[in-house]
């Protein structure tokens, strides 16, 4: 049964090799002053960042460039980019890159005008915005995440050794966001994977959880057929358009928070993976699918029918002669074939995780209780050394 919910998504998309005609169209709607928000310079290499400032300066805006978000960007940075913003009383808040530019304008657009200090407020205390917030519109380059539809923004705190998603409103999506898949060609491999693997994880941590028969889980089977079938293309031929358009809106739809409706989630092996990343600032993707596999092993028990699902629905098992959990492993071991077959890394010491760091990245992971089993802290650390393969 699908439990009662609202819902609204309040960002316009424009999708497609000319979406970028569109801004023109958006920028009418603010205000003269535009923080211009990037990352490390790929936007300047591929071209994009020329042909964004053509379009402001032809609309008259004066722009207040706030370059270098790093991937997993820090609190410092967010400080650094709220002064930015007042200094030029700015007006939209253009973010030009991947999830990591996105979550950052988002962060900076509720922090501008805040009295306090945002960290302790929206990622220690976990607390709504009541101040003014500065609209958002994203130009997206890298396709995983999801937060150009959604209200998510992730900060690390590298002093405290934490990295926090916070999941804001409606009113902190963004108000548009401009979509062109050929943008994305120019993703080095190792990150275009990590980013197909970021979709996957999303769309598992919100399908493994709850036993009833719902809407929301088949859209999900049918979303993940979509993206391994596009994603074996892309890795051969990444200036697939077809594969790689179809891709980009697979990821949208993977966390614009339509497929959670009416039902629960887990999100552990983001909470996982987060913690991962907070110690060692590894790539977001593949922080999530060198602990995904150990971390489902060891929930499968207690979710074997969705599991069993998974694997005749999404990885086409024959179920013939085999008990449930033959089903489900297979089904589990397809999903590890694919995942070294499109190269995403499979254990975190590869991600630079030593022995002696997994107690502090076990205290670093928030456990939640949506999924099938709500891990104790021992299972946490076992999940984390299965995780740092052999
Ligand atoms: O900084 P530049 O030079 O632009 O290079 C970036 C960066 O090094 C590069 N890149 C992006 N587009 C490119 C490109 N290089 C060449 N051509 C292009 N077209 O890719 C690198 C990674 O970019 P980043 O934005 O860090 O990646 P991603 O989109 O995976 O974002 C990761 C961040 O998003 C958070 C993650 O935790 C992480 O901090 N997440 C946000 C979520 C949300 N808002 O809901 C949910 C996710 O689960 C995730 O946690
Ligand atoms: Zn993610």
């Amino acid at each position: 049964m699908l439990g009662n919910f609202t819902y609204s998504n309040p960002t316009k998309l424009y999708f497609g090799e000319n979406s970028l005609d569109y801004l023109r169209e958006e920028l009418q709607k603010y205000g003269k002053n535009i923080l211009l928000v990037y990352g490390g310079g790929s936007i300047k290499k591929n071209g994009i960042y020329d042909q964004v400032v053509e379009i402001l300066k032809s609309c008259g805006k004066e722009i207040f460039e706030d370059a270098g978000v790093m991937p997993n960007p820090t609190v410092e940075k967010l400080y650094e980019g709220c002064e930015r913003a007042r200094k030029g009383s700015v007006d939209l808040i253009l973010a030009v890159g991947g999830g990591s530019v996105c979550d950052y304008a988002k962060a900076v657009s509720v922090s501008v005008h805040c009295k306090e200090d945002p960290w302790d407020k929206y990622y220690l205390r976990m607390e709504d915005v009541d101040n003014e917030i500065v609209p958002v519109g994203c130009i997206l380059t890298m396709v995983g995440t999801g937060s150009e539809m959604n209200g998510g923004a992730v900060i690390t705190n590298q002093e405290q050794k934490l990295k926090i998603g916070h999941v804001f409103g409606e009113n902190v999506f963004p108000k548009f966001s401009i979509l062109n898949p050929v943008y994305t060609f120019t993703l080095p491999k190792y990150q275009m994977v990590a980013g197909f693997y970021d979709i996957m994880s999303h769309i598992l941590e919100q399908y493994f959880s709850g036993e009833d028969d719902n809407t929301s889980d088949y859209l999900m089977e049918g979303l993940l057929k979509s993206l391994i079938h596009s994603s074996k293309i892309a890795v051969k031929n990444p200036e697939d358009y077809e594969a790689r358009s179809n891709i980009m809106w697979t990821a949208t739809w993977a966390l614009n928070t339509l497929v959670a409706k009416g039902k629960t989630t887990d999100w552990m092996v983001h909470m996982l993976g987060q913690s991962v990343g907070a110690y060692t600032d590894a790539t977001h993707g593949m922080t999530l699918s060198a602990v995904s596999l150990p971390y489902y092993r060891q929930i499968m028990p207690y979710g074997l029918q969705k599991f069993k699902r998974y694997a005749i629905n999404v990885w086409d098992v024959q179920p013939e002669g085999k008990s449930d959990e033959e089903i489900a492993e297979e089904g589990l071991s397809r999903m590890e074939s694919y995942m070294k077959e499109i190269g995403v890394v499979m254990n975190i010491k590869e991600l630079g995780v030593t022995e002696d760091m997994l107690e502090g990245i076990a205290k670093g992971v928030f456990i939640l209780d949506g999924g099938y089993k709500v891990l104790s802290s021992d299972e946490v650390l076992q999940v984390l050394k299965d995780s740092m393969g052999n």
